[in-house]
């Protein structure tokens, strides 16, 4: 019997959690795709939905010009789960009511799911009373017609609403963030007893998907792929290959800003593995000449992605073949933290973070067409599809690494100097902490190189730098905690990085969680 891969279609409101409600369906090993809500329903429809999710978003229902429910979209009988702004909209589409919440109500709330709830596939395998989280001031005030009120809190009587005929749901609350206890329970329930979707979300069907858009949009041209080294890049590399064979050429421009023995990897291990073509440039001397005197976290970036195209042209036009299209490993949250996303394209904006190389920092007139087949996954997601190209566990399951590299990771001025003092702390830091891997997800170790701080070495006073050690426990980079590491490992690391690395005097833990702090010092 074929599997339905028909999509979840996640209609997007301007929420902040959209792509992450994309992703919880994934979760579930469900298809979804995510749309704007100006999208027509001829359009929805058109991809055979199996179900619908609304999302949440910052509008109140009752203004005039607030995002609507595409026309027809709940009388089609294909089943709706809102969520906050898709709730309090579904009850004002059906002729329900909504007003001003008494009280508004944010962050974790105690919901209880009454007698009707309980009979109801929605709250199967949950807890009567559990801990949600809600976001919210505006509140439904009566159900529309045919639906049944199933929970309470303690503000709001009206939490969570369903027509079972229409197969029509939503709740007040947020399942997708991890706050919510159940959540990713409540929505599994909705797409597999409700809407009784089967599971279809696998890697191999993602590569199959990728593998045809990937052909669609090259056709028999040629493509470039840019390797760092990462895993993204990696499998963005392995998937078009799979796609477009010999006419995938992979470039590798050796900025001089990778760690001890990087490069070797790339040149050697990654070819070996996916028999890719590649081409090895080194331009580091050029990128230190333009990064020479340069402090400033943001003109690195710039600079280094403005030279990283540069460099490419360059090598390209070396080659007899002419290529119209760069392939780029660029993950959803890259595009996120670099302003844009699904809620971009929906003409609302989020604020540009920090610069990623692959995204925001590429000059105009740049002369590919870029192909970016990872830019609605996350990280975890992506090391499951390297997997299943049969990448080895040392690409697959390699730490994080910025594209513009050491730059990013040397508070002051990248020069030889103080690459090699980076280099040396990390590759030490590196040593010891390998049994931590599978814990944290990555470990940037920065030099304070424009710091200086007094130690005593040799029963000498000695002026050096302080290096920090960063260790982030997180999901998709998206958020981040501060890793806490066993004081001994923590020992060992600072008393073989100020012994061995002689201009280091210090070594310094970094226990900001993300927000505020960012992943990277830069
Ligand atoms: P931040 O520092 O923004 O990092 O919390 C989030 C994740 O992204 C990585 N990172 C980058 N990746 N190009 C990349 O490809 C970049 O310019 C870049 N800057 C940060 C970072 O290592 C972390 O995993």
């Amino acid at each position: 019997m074929s599997v339905n891969r028909n999509p979840v279609v996640v209609i997007d409101f301007g929420a902040q959690y959209a792509e992450l409600i994309a992703r919880r369906v994934r979760e579930a090993h469900i298809f979804s795709v995510l749309l704007p809500y100006t999208t027509s329903c001829d359009e929805i429809f058109a991809l055979n939905p199996q179900a619908i999710v609304l999302t949440g978003g910052p509008a109140d229902v009752s203004e005039k010009d607030a995002p609507r429910i595409p026309k027809g979209l709940l009388d089609a009988g294909v089943p709706v789960f809102g969520i906050c702004y898709g709730f309090q909209e579904i009850a004002n589409t059906l002729n329900g009511q909504t007003r001003k919440a008494r009280v508004g109500e944010y962050g974790l709330v105690e919901m209880q799911v009454n007698n009707v709830g309980q009979k109801n596939k929605l709250f199967e395998n949950m807890p009567d009373t559990e801990e949600v989280w809600m976001s919210h001031k505006i509140e439904v005030s009566n159900l529309p017609e045919g639906f049944k009120n199933y929970a309470s809190t303690l503000d709001t009587k009206i939490a969570a609403f369903g027509n079972e005929d229409k197969k029509i749901y939503g709740v007040q609350w947020h399942p997708e963030v991890v706050h919510t206890e159940y959540g990713q329970q409540m929505l599994e329930n909705f797409l597999k007893k409700i809407a009784n979707i089967k599971e279809n979300w696998t890697a191999d069907f993602i590569i199959e998907n990728q593998v045809n858009k990937i052909r669609s949009q090259i056709g028999d041209k040629k493509a470039i792929c840019g390797l760092s080294g990462g895993v993204d890049s990696a499998v963005a590399a392995a998937l078009v290959n799979k796609a477009i064979g010999k006419n995938l050429k992979c470039v590798f421009i050796n900025h001089g800003l990778l760690r001890e023995r990087e490069e070797k990897s790339v040149e050697i291990d990654f070819c070996k593995s996916t028999g890719a073509n590649l081409l090895v440039a080194n331009d580091s001397k050029l990128f230190l000449e333009k990064l020479k005197g340069v402090k400033d976290p943001e003109q690195k970036r710039k600079i280094i992605g403005e030279q990283f195209i540069r460099s490419f042209e360059k090598a390209v036009s070396s080659l007899d073949d002419d290529f119209g299209f760069l392939v780029q490993g660029t993950l959803y949250p890259d595009i996120v933290e670099s302003g844009g996303g699904a809620k971009k394209e929906a003409g609302a904006s989020t604020a540009n973070i920090k610069s990623h190389h692959n995204v925001g920092g590429l000059p105009d007139d740049m002369k590919f067409e870029l192909v970016e087949p990872l830019k609605n996954l996350f990280k975890d997601e992506v090391r499951e599809i390297g997997k299943a190209l049969g990448l080895p566990d040392f690409i697959v399951k390699r730490q994080p690494f910025p594209g513009p590299g050491l730059a990013v990771r040397i508070v002051g001025e990248v020069n030889g100097r103080n690459l090699s003092i980076l280099r040396a702390a990390d590759e030490i830091a590196r040593e010891v902490l390998e049994p931590y891997y599978e814990k944290i997800w990555q470990c940037p170790i920065v030099l304070l190189a424009d710091v200086k701080t007094v130690g005593v070495k040799g029963d000498e006073r000695h002026f050096g730098h302080p290096i920090v050690l960063r260790p982030v426990a997180s999901e998709d980079a998206m958020t981040a905690d501060w890793f806490e590491l066993p004081k001994d490992v923590l020992t060992k690391v600072s008393n073989r990085i100020t012994n061995e690395v002689k201009e280091i005097t210090r070594v310094v833990v970094d226990v900001t969680q993300k927000p505020p702090g960012t992943i990277e010092w830069e």
